[in-house]
């Protein structure tokens, strides 16, 4: 399949991984809408694309969802980037406020789940959904249960929808270290813990963002690909 016309729309895509894979969609000629939540940055976004549509859309507003795929048009494919990054402090687990780990799932999850129930009903015959979650899956780091709970959360949406929405294709990206706007806010512990790990990793670096682009554009192309997972990590899963 190629990308060239294709209707695409990215939630997410005023930054990070969303933007790479809106621009690297439009290099291939697809006709690609971004949505996210803060109007300045989607503006921005679109200049710096130089072409595409923007859409203000805050996915926890589940009515606003419903509302703007009802007047929207179809969409060959539906891409799933949005994070807010809220941070759950705790010197220690027992410590754990849960109203706070719970928001840690409106936007990643949650956003993803009302995107999924609205969006679906406009995605073309031989579309396809593709959420993102993260290694945080599978390589859980000590303080954050939490997320590890997340980004799982996250992938196993991916394989009930991929049952639920069939002949819809519902896939998912787990990227590893991608260095995107996100990275400038890390807490430094997470960006050491990150660097002194990614050195023993087979690629001992972080990835770009128009690399874990390239995992969305395979599988809105891989027309027999549904109910897969694939990680962009530089091969952290290999590691001790
Ligand atoms: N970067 C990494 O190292 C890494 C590693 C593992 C997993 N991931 C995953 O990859 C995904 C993308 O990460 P990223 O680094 O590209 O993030 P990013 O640069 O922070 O981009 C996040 C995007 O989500 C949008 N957004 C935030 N809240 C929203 C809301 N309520 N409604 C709609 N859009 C919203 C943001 O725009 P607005 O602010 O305008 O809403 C922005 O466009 C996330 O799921 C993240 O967990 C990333």
């Amino acid at each position: 399949m190629e990308l060239k016309n294709q209707r695409i729309l990215v939630v997410g895509g005023s930054s990070g991984i969303g933007f790479a894979v809106a621009k690297a969609a439009l290099d291939h000629g697809a006709k690609v809408t971004i949505a996210s939540s803060k109007a300045d940055r989607l503006h921005d976004a679109v200049d710096r694309l130089g072409g595409g549509e923007g859409a203000q859309l805050d996915v926890t507003d589940e009515p606003s969802v419903k509302s703007y795929f009802e007047g929207s048009s179809q969409f060959d494919h539906i891409v799933f980037t949005a994070a807010d990054w809220t941070e759950v402090r705790h010197s220690s687990f027992f410590d754990l406020d849960l109203a706070d780990a719970q928001a840690l799932f409106q936007v990643r999850f949650w956003g993803a789940m009302a995107v999924a129930k609205h969006g679906a009903k406009r995605i073309s015959s031989g579309g396809s959904l593709i959420l993102t979650n993260g290694m945080a899956a599978h390589r859980p780091q000590k303080g954050m249960p939490e997320a590890s709970a997340m980004a799982g959360a996250v992938e196993h949406l991916v394989l009930g929808l991929a049952v639920e929405l069939a002949p819809i294709r519902v896939n998912g990206v787990c990227p590893g270290a991608i260095v995107t706007e996100a990275w400038d806010d890390v807490p430094p512990e997470f960006r050491e813990f990150q660097e002194a790990r990614l050195s023993g990793q087979p690629l001992p670096r972080a990835g770009q963002p128009a690399e874990a682009a390239e995992a969305y554009l395979y599988l809105m192309k891989g027309t027999y690909t549904t109910g897969q997972i694939l990680r962009v990590e530089g091969g952290w899963t290999l590691s001790g």
